[in-house]
């Protein structure tokens, strides 16, 4: 097993009259797993849980969150501290090589992201091919599937090679983003700027126009760095556990992450936040009051989620709410952005906060409860808020497809299923059916 790990008592279970030991380990922050992985071969038996939310599917060293406090932390260092005082390429290599970095490393790795920001001229061509209503996160999944075909080392897990091929990613995913963006508006392609931190130079790329050349307020390029940050890990979610589950077939990087981002897409995952704004506006817009909102919500029949509400883990409240929902205000005042939609979200908040239905469900704000806000008011298109998310989970994806490349007990993915199905049947012939 993982070193980190230590061996508690034995669980026993007991089972069709007999019982059987299972060993139990405990990580660093006092979490135990029961191992099962020789509980088909000592019993014939599997587990059975869907949407794995009782599995285990790895040990990682990456990053802790203990739904029931509220607590995330990268590499051990808490989410609140990273949004305080790092950036997001500080906190990117932070998660990948599990240290932060010297200054002298983080000089280089900066001056790497920013001279390998511009993507191959051929890649440009790959853009013609989508039509211009088309969803930027496809466009994203396919553009670094397709940078991967000019990589000449794919597979590296360690090394220069990697070092690059990291640096690169976290890179070009901003300029094939800004590029996604450009595509659906019609206007040309902005070209990076090495001598823009990493969040103006995306907001340059995305807003900056032939004529006129867009220039970050710092707020606004501060605000986008931390939500960066915010989004930088989250251990087995979804999307990461998709970019695990194709790197366990050995896929190469770029093929996993371009994997992980569709897996992002989802509106029950990186989706929430564009669901968000959506909802916000439809009650801003329709006269409904949040009451009656809330109340639609609580009636199952109305098939009606509060968006940017409850989490699978965390069940007390998300951290990374509480830090936005600070900087939402901030950046609102900076801008002077229409406050409408943050109030109505504030009252939502309140209301559900108060609310029984919510309280004995445990559901609170998440991140994307006000990430969106945020991202409204910067004026970042609503089909480009899951690509922001993108961009951000990025170090995070890099670090769990090393980690997993690293790991010699890592297996291919590969779960079981009970077969619901129909018995054993003849085939009929069509002309007898
Ligand atoms: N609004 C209303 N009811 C909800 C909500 C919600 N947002 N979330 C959960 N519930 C209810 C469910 O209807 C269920 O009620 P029941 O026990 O009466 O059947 C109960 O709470 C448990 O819900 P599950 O769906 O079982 O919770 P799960 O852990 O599977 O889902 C999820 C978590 C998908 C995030 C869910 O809370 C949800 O759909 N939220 C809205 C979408 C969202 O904001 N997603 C972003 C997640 S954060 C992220 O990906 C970065």
């Amino acid at each position: 097993m993982s070193d980190g790990l230590h061996e508690c008592k034995n669980a026993m279970l007991a089972l069709e009259g007999s019982t059987v030991e299972l060993p139990v380990w405990e990580g660093t922050e006092g979490e135990r797993g029961i191992d099962i992985t020789q509980l088909r071969g000592k019993t014939s038996h599997i587990t059975l849980d869907s949407g794995f939310a009782n599995t285990g599917s790895c040990v990682s060293k990456i990053t802790f969150i203990d739904g029931e406090k509220g607590v995330l932390r990268y590499r051990g260092i808490p989410i609140e501290q990273l949004a305080e005082h790092s950036t997001f390429l500080e906190t990117a290599w932070l998660l990948i090589y599990g240290e932060l970095p010297m200054r002298e490393q983080l000089k280089k790795f900066s001056k790497t992201v920013a001279e390998t920001s511009l993507i191959n001229e051929s890649l440009h061509y790959h853009f013609e091919g989508f039509p211009r209503t088309a969803h930027p996160m496809p466009m994203i999944s396919a553009m670094i599937n397709a940078m991967g075909c000019y990589q000449p080392a794919l597979y590296a897990s360690e090394g220069a090679d990697f070092d690059i091929a990291a640096a690169r990613l976290i890179a070009k995913v901003s300029t094939i983003s800004a590029f996604a963006h450009k595509k659906t508006v019609g206007e040309p392609f902005r070209y990076p700027h090495p001598g823009l931190d990493y969040a103006s130079n995306l907001l340059h790329m995305m807003f900056s126009v032939p004529y006129r050349r867009y220039n970050a307020k710092p707020e606004v390029a501060r605000a986008l760095d931390r939500i960066l940050i915010l989004h930088a890990d989250h251990e087995q979610n979804c999307s990461t556990s998709t970019v695990r589950m194709v790197g366990s077939s050995r896929a190469n990087l770029y093929a996993s992450v371009s994997a992980g981002v569709c897996a992002l897409w989802g509106p029950l995952h990186g989706g929430a936040n564009m669901a968000v704004i959506d909802m916000l506006e439809q009650i801003a817009g329709s006269g409904l009051t949040t009451r009656d909102f809330i109340d639609r919500v609580k009636d199952k029949s109305s098939h009606t989620r509060l968006m940017g509400f409850g989490h699978r883990v965390y069940k007390n409240f998300d951290p990374r709410a509480k830090i936005l929902k600070e900087q939402c205000d901030a950046v609102l005042q900076a801008l002077g952005a229409n406050q409408r939609i943050l109030e109505i979200a504030i009252e939502l908040e309140e209301a559900a906060l108060n609310d029984e239905y919510f309280i004995e469900r445990n559901l609170y704000p998440n991140v994307d409860f006000y990430s969106g806000i945020i991202l409204k008011a910067i004026g970042i298109p609503v089909n480009m808020f899951t690509v922001i998310f993108a961009i951000g989970r990025m170090p995070g994806w890099i670090a769990h497809w090393r980690e997993m490349s690293h790991d010699a007990a890592a297996r291919i993915n590969r779960p079981r299923q009970i077969y619901a199905g129909s018995p054993l049947r003849d085939y009929t012939p069509l002309k007898m059916r």
